[in-house]
């Protein structure tokens, strides 16, 4: 098939690279040049696992193009809209105004019977309303809505095999046009088991923010849990042990410490929120307003402890962070909890450098006042205390004994709950954990 994705960002440059490999025609459009030429080269222009292998090895058929140019999505009949929907500045909504003007851009290209499926995350009845916007333009071009569930970090292996299809189409009936293109878009992971569930465009938009709230709620139920831990002396740790194998509940997603951060889950509950409230549903996510509050508090859980542990007082302590990435294996910084817990303990006085494998740059742009050390052990030498706040395999396998004879005060708090205490204990180190003694 002849496709077009729109936005080559985190879920685009992916989608676009794994349209390829299932066999398909791809041009991704994007209007960031910069972007576009790393993409054409076969360079990914973020840090996402087996991305750039991927691009290198469809670019080769001649199957995957990038561009700036729109009108490249004309003679194409699937168009993928992969734009963000951030947080709007100093409100709860999500920001629409990268949907509708990729819709809007591209509406001028569409041929009698295109397909336009939306991938971004938007706020219920969003579909509805660009079907119209798209229909004024070219009356028999369609629009369905596809959600896009991919992990960063896993991006690649979740788009080529995806646990679960969804397909909002106007009249949520299998038998619309729409399921048989999209069917033939996805035959391979189709073929490899992947499940597909054919909804309205309302159920579809709305199966997206439940997904992201429920994990969002996971995470915080634990981490209520663990501020109960704190003040009992109980183990969160071997609490989610314990509760997760019923397998009603589950292990997955139980683990306590700083909390969720990333492009999606904080700024998806929020404007689900707001989404409810404009449609007089606010009383029914309310307690997301505490899921979100939860997850907030413990990023300054975080700073009394280092305060606690630094004897006191933050003033003039050097502190090292290792991590500024929201999440392992990935360079986003969005919303980061370990950098937003860098930048709070400096405002304190504290003298922060951080480390991460990937994502310095990124953190460099958004937060200039920090010390940045590529260099991990580098990062150590000297430091008062150490802040594990994301847990890249290279932290979680850091040798206690080893990192001792860089530090000046042995001193580690485990942000997210991956290290071993007895271990650091018995190498001299005062270890705190997150809800754990
Ligand atoms: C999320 C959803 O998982 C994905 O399905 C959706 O498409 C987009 O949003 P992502 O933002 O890539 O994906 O990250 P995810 O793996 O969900 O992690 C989110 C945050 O939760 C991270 O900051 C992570 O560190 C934190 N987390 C995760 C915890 O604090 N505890 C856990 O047990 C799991």
């Amino acid at each position: 098939m002849r496709i077009s994705v729109i936005g080559c960002g985190y879920l685009g440059a992916v989608h676009a690279a794994c349209m390829a490999k299932l066999g398909h025609d791809v041009v991704g459009i994007d209007v960031d040049e910069f972007k576009v030429a790393e993409l054409s080269a076969a360079r990914a222009p973020f840090f996402e696992p087996g991305l750039e292998e991927l691009l290198r090895e469809v670019q080769s058929t001649g199957r995957l193009t990038f561009t700036t140019d729109m009108a490249a999505a004309a003679g194409n009949s699937v168009h993928f809209i992969c734009v963000g929907t951030p947080q709007k500045k100093g409100e709860k909504a999500a920001d629409l105004s990268y949907v509708d003007a990729a819709s809007a851009a591209l509406a001028p290209y569409l041929a009698a019977g295109d397909l336009v499926v939306g991938k971004s995350t938007v706020p219920v009845g969003t579909a509805k309303r660009l079907a119209g916007l798209i229909q004024e333009v070219q009356p028999d071009a369609r629009l369905a809505w596809n959600p896009e569930f991919l992990r960063e970090g896993h991006a690649v292996q979740d788009t080529l095999s995806p646990d679960r299809l969804v397909y909002g189409v106007p009249d949520g009936s299998e038998d619309h046009e729409a399921v048989e293109v999209l069917d033939e878009v996805y035959a391979a992971p189709l073929l490899g088991g992947t499940p597909r569930l054919v909804t309205d465009y309302a159920t579809a938009e709305l199966v997206k923010s439940a997904a992201n709230s429920f994990l969002a709620t996971k995470i915080s139920f634990i981490n209520a849990m663990a501020e109960v831990c704190e003040a009992a002396g109980a183990d969160v740790t071997l609490l989610a042990d314990a509760i997760g194998l019923d397998e009603r509940i589950g292990r997955k997603f139980l683990n306590a410490g700083i909390g969720f951060g990333g492009g999606c889950l904080p700024k998806d509950i929020r404007s689900f929120m707001a989404r409810a409230g404009e449609l007089g549903a606010d009383q029914a996510l309310t307690f997301l307003r505490e899921v979100d509050a939860i997850n907030m508090r413990r990023r300054t859980k975080m700073v009394e402890l280092a305060r606690e542990i630094c004897g006191g007082s933050l003033l003039g302590q050097r502190i090292t962070v290792l991590g500024a990435a929201f999440k392992p294996n990935s360079d986003d910084v969005r919303d980061s909890p370990a950098l937003s817990i860098a930048a709070q303990l400096q405002l304190q006085g504290a003298v922060v450098t951080v480390t991460d494998p990937e994502s310095l740059a990124n953190a460099a742009r958004r937060f200039p006042e920090l010390n940045y050390q590529p260099d991990m052990e580098e990062s150590l030498r000297g430091a008062d205390a150490v802040l594990m706040l994301t847990e890249w395999q290279q932290y979680r396998e850091l040798d206690p004994h080893a990192a001792a004879g860089l530090v000046r005060s042995p001193r580690i708090l485990d942000g997210r709950n991956v290290l071993d205490p007895g271990k650091w204990r018995a190498a001299g180190w005062t270890y705190r954990g997150m809800g754990r003694p």
